[in-house]
């Protein structure tokens, strides 16, 4: 019987479908505290499903030989060398599509909660900073009406966030990525730019692309410069195509006007990351697919990756085509 191994228990709705599938899962009591533990179970494993687990490199390959496929719950893949894994002929899978309209959804949020200053609100709201003078220049926000929204990576969840941007707010759509999506140019009115492009032309940048080691601190001082002074940056992605001390700078100088995100590098971040003292950023906690429907989506997709893998049949959401030809 082939054996999976979990580092946590999926929502049910994927755990239902594995129990049923005449597979032996491998499941820890407790939460796994170290990579050694975590090596130790995928060494026992034919299929690892990967819960925001990190680490499947190179090493993990060499120390695990015998695991023969990876099911992530998750639509980024940066925690596995994708590489590594298809020179050895391992499927990865993913979750896409069934995330894409909350973690858009979240985008969204950030860039109306950035727009105005609706987290920084609440708080003085909570500490007592409600002056009872009505105060016509105070805090003010600015509208996103007509404005430009810049999407850097134009996958599904960035066009969620297009849709949802065009339908509000009336906004232009333009976007970069590896290739033109012909597709989404004809549905959002979309127009293809360049990186520098997009950094001058956007009033919101929303990125949304898939992150790797190169991407990293992408977003620094050098972009920030050429970024729009009412700019908003949004990140749902992953925290490391910021850097965060720069962008910290950026804000504190006005070089662009406020950012969202979802995500930080590392994670947590740290409650004393001076980002967090900023009237006009907004942070949460990594919620971007933290809905009952987006989690059981993906659920049943991981467990449809691995049962197919099982089968021996193509793992329906497979990152690395390549391993099936
Ligand atoms: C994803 O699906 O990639 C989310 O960011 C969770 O890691």
């Amino acid at each position: 019987m082939m054996k999976i191994f979990l580092n946590k228990a999926l929502p049910e709705a994927g755990m239902e479908l594995l129990r049923h599938a005449n597979l032996e899962l491998l499941l820890p009591e407790q939460e796994l505290s170290s990579r050694a533990e975590l090596i130790q179970y995928c060494q026992q494993a034919d299929v690892v499903v990967g819960l925001a687990a990190k680490g499947f490199d190179e090493d993990f390959f060499v120390q695990c030989p015998y695991v023969k496929a990876i099911a992530l719950f998750s639509v980024g893949y940066d925690q596995v060398d994708i590489a590594a894994a298809t020179k050895r002929k391992i499927p990865v899978s993913n979750t896409p599509d069934v995330l894409s309209r909350a973690t858009s959804d979240v985008a969204f949020l950030l860039m109306q909660s950035v727009s105005r200053l609706a987290a920084f609100n609440f708080e003085r709201v909570k500490s007592g900073n409600w002056p009872t003078q009505f105060q016509p220049t105070l805090y003010l926000g600015q509208e996103l009406y007509g404005k430009t929204l810049g999407i850097f990576g134009m996958g599904r969840i960035g066009f969620e966030l297009a849709r949802k941007c065009k339908a509000a707010f009336d906004m232009k759509v333009i976007y970069h990525n590896r290739n033109r999506r012909p597709d989404m140019e004809s549905e959002l009115d979309a127009v293809y730019v360049s990186f520098e492009e997009l950094l001058m032309q956007s009033d919101v940048l929303s990125i949304h692309a898939n992150y790797t080691a190169a991407s990293k601190d992408l977003f620094n001082a050098e972009v920030f410069r050429k970024m729009k002074t009412n700019a908003l940056l949004i990140n749902t992605a992953r925290g490391g195509f910021i850097s965060e001390p720069d962008l910290y700078e950026a804000l504190v100088t006005e070089q662009i006007w406020g950012a969202g995100l979802d995500v930080s590098d590392p994670e947590p971040m740290a409650p004393d990351n001076p980002l967090l003292t900023l009237p006009n950023v907004c942070v949460l906690p990594h919620i971007g697919s933290a809905t009952v429907e987006a989690r059981n989506g993906m659920a049943r997709l991981v467990a449809e990756n691995v049962i197919a893998y099982a089968k021996g049949a193509r793992m329906p959401t497979v990152v690395n085509a390549e391993v099936y030809e």
